[in-house]
């Protein structure tokens, strides 16, 4: 968090907005979809990639504001696997921008103390898409700080499904073994808190099969804000909303609580 505020300089617009952000409430995991892209370049009359493109920045603006933070864990959703039926050389131009983000951004996440992954069926990508993967993921091993991952060619039911299949591959594991905690520790996400905040840009109110055993309990943040727009300031404005929530768990809430404490 001091990082954050380090980074801002005195009249820097955001400062105010990080102020009031409690260090001792970060969310440990932040997950977004980043949607809107699209429109975002229908409305300037430009082509849908040209949105991709523009995403770029956000995307950077997001990994070093939630590094600067203290968040643990970013998982970014760039690539699901119904994003296929999309027309060829919108899925090509995606690779493209992916592979340029690790050329060009290797800087920002070494200098963040970014450990890189990714996460989803990764052997389906274009083998250069895999090799940049696996050279950023070697690069950034070493560094100790926010855990990002980039969700490509993801599904959250995919997921479970290979969750599953790794546990039946180990036959060692017997029914009664299996508990939600043998579950998670076979999900991509395994060691990493599940999110606490769940951010989608543009507006609509769907999870899209993203992180569906992983949200159980996540707040939910939507704003109308088109990804290529969303700045550290939406971020901060999210981090702010989630901190407001009185997370329940299934229980009862923290005011609640105190009322039964009394009766
Ligand atoms: C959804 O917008 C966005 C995507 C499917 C791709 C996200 C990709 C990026 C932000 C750029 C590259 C990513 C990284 C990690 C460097 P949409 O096309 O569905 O928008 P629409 O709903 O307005 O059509």
């Amino acid at each position: 968090m001091q990082a954050l505020l380090d980074a801002l300089a005195p009249d820097h617009p955001d400062l105010a907005l990080a102020r009031e952000i409690d260090p001792d409430r970060i969310p440990r995991h932040v997950a977004i979809i980043m949607d809107g892209n699209g429109r975002w370049a229908a409305q300037r009359n430009l082509p849908r990639v040209a949105g991709h493109k523009a995403g770029v920045p956000s995307v950077r603006t997001a990994v070093e504001t939630c590094a600067r933070l203290g968040v643990e864990a970013l998982t970014l959703y760039a690539f699901s696997v119904e994003n296929w039926k999309r027309p060829r050389p919108e899925v090509d131009m995606l690779w493209r921008l992916l592979r340029a983000y690790l050329r060009l951004e290797i800087g920002t996440l070494m200098r963040n103390n970014v450990q890189f992954g990714a996460i989803g069926r990764l052997d389906a990508l274009p083998s250069a898409v895999q090799e940049a993967l696996d050279s950023a993921i070697r690069r950034c091993a070493p560094n100790t700080g926010l855990k990002l991952n980039i969700a490509i060619n993801y599904g959250g039911r995919a997921e479970i499904v290979d969750a599953v299949k790794a546990m039946v591959e180990k036959s060692c594991i017997a029914p009664l073994e299996i508990t939600e905690e043998t579950v998670s520790a076979h999900l991509y996400t395994a060691g990493q808190p599940d999110p606490d905040l769940l951010i989608r840009t543009s507006g609509e109110m769907r999870v899209s099969n993203f992180l569906l055993w992983q949200i159980a309990y996540a707040e939910l943040y939507v704003t109308d804000t088109l990804w290529p727009d969303f700045s550290q300031r939406e971020l901060l404005k999210a981090v702010l909303d989630y901190q407001k929530r009185d997370r329940r768990f299934g229980g009862l809430g923290s005011r609640e609580a105190v009322n039964a404490a009394h009766s």
